[in-house]
Order: C-alpha cells, then sequence, then structure tokens
C-alpha cells in the first residue's frame, strides 16, 4: 500500500463541451389557494454543457424537479426568460428530450419488449433496423434474457433498466432523471450507477439527474451543482471528472461528499 496523498489528484482538464441548455432568468410559480403562488424558481440562471452527466443536488422542496421539468419543456416559465434549448426557448415537450421518473411507469400489459419497443412505434427506419436496435438497447441493459417477461415479474431494479432502455432506444439527444434510483436498495444502485456510465460512454447522451444521494451524484456525475435556499440558487458547482470520483473510497471523493452534505443540511 502506498502512503496517503498530502494532496488530491489533480484532475485532468475538463474537455470542453458545447451548452446544449441555457437557462436564461427563469422563473416558474405555481397559484396557490387564496390567490398567492409558491416561486421555487426565480430569475435562475444555468448553462448546461451537451454530451455530459450533470447531476442537481439539494433539499427537498427546493424545486429540483419543478427545473427538470423546465429543461424537458414540461413546464414552462414567465415569459420574462426560460430555457433555451440549442439556440431556442422551449415552449413544449420535444422527442428529443425524455424524462424518467422515480416510478418507473412501464405498462403493465406489455411485455419488457412491448415497453422498450413502444417508444419506437413513430420512429423513422426500416422496421428490421428498428428491430435490431431494441434488441442491442435490450442487451446494453442487460435485459436480453428477460425481455418477454412482464413488468410485475420483475425486481425494481430491471423495471427501472427498461425504463431507460425504453428512454434511450429513440436515441434522445437529451436524457432527464428525477432519482431514478431512490426506491433500489444501495447495491442495486450501484449497480444502476455503472450502468448509467456504461450507457453513456457507448452513446454520450447528454444527462441531467435529480438525486437526494450525494454520493450518486459524484460517482455518476461529470459535475455536480448543488441547488438551495427560496427561491433555489446554485451553492457550489463542481466538475467531477477524473478517477478519484469514481472511487467512493477515495480522499478527494469523501472530502467533496463531506462539504456538500454540510451545504444540504
Ligand atoms: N404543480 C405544482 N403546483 C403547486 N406547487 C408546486 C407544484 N410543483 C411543485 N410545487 C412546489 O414547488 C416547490 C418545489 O417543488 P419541487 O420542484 O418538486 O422540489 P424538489 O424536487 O426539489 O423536491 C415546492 O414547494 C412544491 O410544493
Ligand atoms: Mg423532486
Amino acid at each position: 500500500m502506498s502512503a496517503p496523498l498530502a494532496t488530491a489528484p489533480a484532475a485532468p482538464a475538463p474537455v470542453p463541451a458545447p451548452p446544449i441548455f441555457k437557462v436564461d432568468r427563469l422563473t416558474v410559480a405555481f397559484p396557490e389557494r387564496g390567490g398567492t403562488e409558491v416561486a421555487p424558481i426565480v430569475d435562475f440562471d444555468l448553462v448546461v454543457e451537451a454530451g455530459r452527466i450533470t447531476c442537481l443536488l439539494g433539499p427537498s422542496g427546493c424545486g429540483k424537479t419543478t427545473l427538470l421539468k423546465a429543461l424537458g419543456g414540461f413546464v414552462v416559465g414567465r415569459d420574462t426568460g426560460g430555457v433555451v434549448y440549442r439556440g431556442r426557448y422551449l415552449t413544449e415537450p420535444t422527442p428529443d428530450i425524455v424524462m424518467i421518473f422515480q416510478e418507473h411507469n412501464l405498462f403493465p400489459w406489455l411485455s419488457v419488449r412491448g415497453n422498450v419497443g413502444f417508444g419506437l412505434r413513430h420512429s423513422p427506419g426500416e422496421p428490421a433496423a428498428r428491430r435490431a436496435r431494441l434488441e442491442r438497447m435490450l442487451g446494453t441493459v442487460g435485459l436480453a434474457e428477460a425481455a418477454g417477461r412482464y413488468p410485475h415479474q420483475l425486481s425494481g431494479g430491471m423495471r427501472q433498466r427498461a425504463a431507460i432502455a425504453r428512454a434511450l432506444v429513440t436515441e434522445p439527444k437529451v436524457l432527464l432523471l428525477d432519482e431514478p434510483f431512490s426506491a433500489l436498495d444501495v447495491t442495486l444502485r450501484r449497480r444502476m450507477h455503472a450502468l448509467l456510465r456504461a450507457v453513456w460512454t457507448e452513446t454520450r447522451t447528454t444527462m441531467v439527474m435529480v438525486t437526494h444521494s450525494v454520493e450518486e451524484a459524484i460517482v455518476v456525475g461529470h459535475r455536480v451543482v448543488v441547488l438551495g435556499g427560496r427561491p433555489a440558487s446554485v451553492l457550489l458547482d463542481v466538475p467531477t471528472e477524473g478517477a478519484a470520483y469514481r472511487d467512493r473510497y477515495d480522499p478527494a471523493f469523501l472530502e467533496l461528499q463531506k462539504r456538500i452534505e454540510s451545504l444540504i443540511e
């Protein structure tokens, strides 16, 4: 065993990546009973780079889901600002961007193959090519053998893998994930982290993932953004590339984890 390093190993210089989202003075307010409103996001700015995994952390209720929905065009902010996606303000959802929720939302009456293939029903291309893509995606998430099973015959991890496959089989430009693994136990969750990284390595899909697990954010993300306050602001924005952040026992990993946890508490 080598002696512990006095300083954290230097992270490699981040690869420059073009922005895919520019959150530009986004304000989202919800009406409340009695004529008042709750505005978790006010005049909020954030740039998200293409082809990387950005993880969002923050205390419950701080506006993470609202922000993620705005990135998907599912929630549209006040017209004083908004979300610029590839140069245009988003005003509605686009097939380019898909979102995965904590609950898998699989169709119970369709098999895994049926569920994953469902996303392809409107896709262009030859049926044979689409079928090949479907089978490849089932293999990528390790569900080739279980493709004939129905959701109730699957474990929680398998269901979430099917949901990821269904989202990715259409080859979206962006995958938004809202606490996708929080219903899974820690072992399964760590396997899902490795799977998500493997899928990213293969597809280079831009991903934005909300999580409440600091470990998950660091280990999966190329960048971790910590939100807090009301309305939400960015408390910390750190690159988490580099080998140190893939190893949850690395001193640099633990130091960052501690720093983020103290911010959120
Ligand atoms: N559709 C909605 N209608 C009314 N209030 C909402 C709605 N969605 C979210 N909120 C409120 O906005 C705030 C932020 O919610 P949310 O984005 O879900 O936070 P987080 O995902 O960080 O826990 C909370 O106070 C929540 O109650
Ligand atoms: Mg949420």
